[in-house]
């Protein structure tokens, strides 16, 4: 029987990971398959249980599983306790249940690609949910200068620094960012642009040397984007490649293999056009 693995969600129907880890699986020589499943919204427990108890050997999880998943884990990684959510599941040799949150390495990963090294640089981050918590580390150990995590709702960006308690992390409202305040890469990791919309932030405080990342991503470029670059900023990318990073990054905890990004981002671009 070859090696089963799955993404659970609701809804999952448009998920992209099935396509993802069946060219990353063709890519590497490896035979599996990976289906989408949709889990009920009160019944993740009971689907992930029987998944594994079938003999699964991985899983994806999607939204709104992710909190749920890093409460069932038996163990998990400092990224997924402090996000406090898990994104990729598979069992030991003694049958725990281990959880990982991959979607910081592949944003990380993706920013590098995109804009090369991030060491020494500093770092804005607009938003204080869980998309900003499962970042954090992976930024932290690629040793950038400084992050600062800001949020509409103030209190949420500074109680998410003094949680984290590293001197270079510090927390503001949106409207604290100002020509004052330092920063090379901006990243939106708000969930504003499901509506279409853009985070409040003053043109003061954006220059054109920024290099902008927006987690969002669709078939068309996002409002984010263009809203930075009405604003000057040249150079900006959205957020499929790292999609396709953190399940480069699942793949390789799985298979312990890393497969390659690039061919699967360009199909991917390819087919939402
Ligand atoms: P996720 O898991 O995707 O991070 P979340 O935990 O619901 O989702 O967090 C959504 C984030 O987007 C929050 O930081 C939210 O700001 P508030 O804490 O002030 O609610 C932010 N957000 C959503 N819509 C926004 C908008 N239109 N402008 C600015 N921030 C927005």
């Amino acid at each position: 029987m070859i090696d089963r693995y799955a993404v659970f969600g609701n809804p999952i129907k448009h998920s992209k990971s099935p396509f993802i880890h069946q060219q990353f699986a063709k890519q590497t020589g490896q035979e599996l398959s990976y289906e989408k499943l949709l889990a009920p919204v009160d019944g993740f427990e009971d689907a992930v249980t029987i998944f594994f108890e079938q003999g699964g050997k991985g899983a994806n999880v999607t939204v709104p599983f992710k909190e749920q998943a890093f409460v069932l884990c038996n163990q998990c990684s400092a990224s997924a306790q402090l996000a406090k959510a898990v994104n990729t599941l598979w069992l030991d040799e003694n049958g725990n249940l281990i959880g990982d949150n991959t979607d910081g390495l592949g944003l990380v990963a993706d920013l590098e690609r995109q804009f090369g090294d991030i060491a020494k640089k500093s770092i804005v981050i607009l938003g204080a949910g869980g998309a900003v918590r499962g970042c954090i580390y992976p930024l932290l150990d690629k040793k950038v200068n400084r992050i600062v995590i800001a949020n509409r709702t103030k209190v949420k960006a500074t109680d998410l620094a003094s949680e984290i308690n590293e001197p270079n992390v510090k927390g503001m409202g949106l409207d604290d960012l100002s020509a004052d305040t330092d920063c090379d890469i901006l990243i939106n990791a708000t969930s504003s642009g499901v509506e279409g919309k853009v985070p409040y932030i003053s043109n003061e405080f954006i220059h054109a040397q920024i290099k902008a990342y927006d987690m969002f991503y669709g078939s068309e470029k996002t409002a984010f984007i263009e809203w930075v670059e009405q604003r000057g900023i040249t150079q900006s990318a959205d957020g499929l490649g790292m999609l396709v990073g953190q399940a480069a990054e699942s793949f390789t905890r799985w298979r312990n293999v890393k497969p390659q990004i690039e061919p699967v981002l360009l199909q991917l671009r390819k087919q939402m056009l």
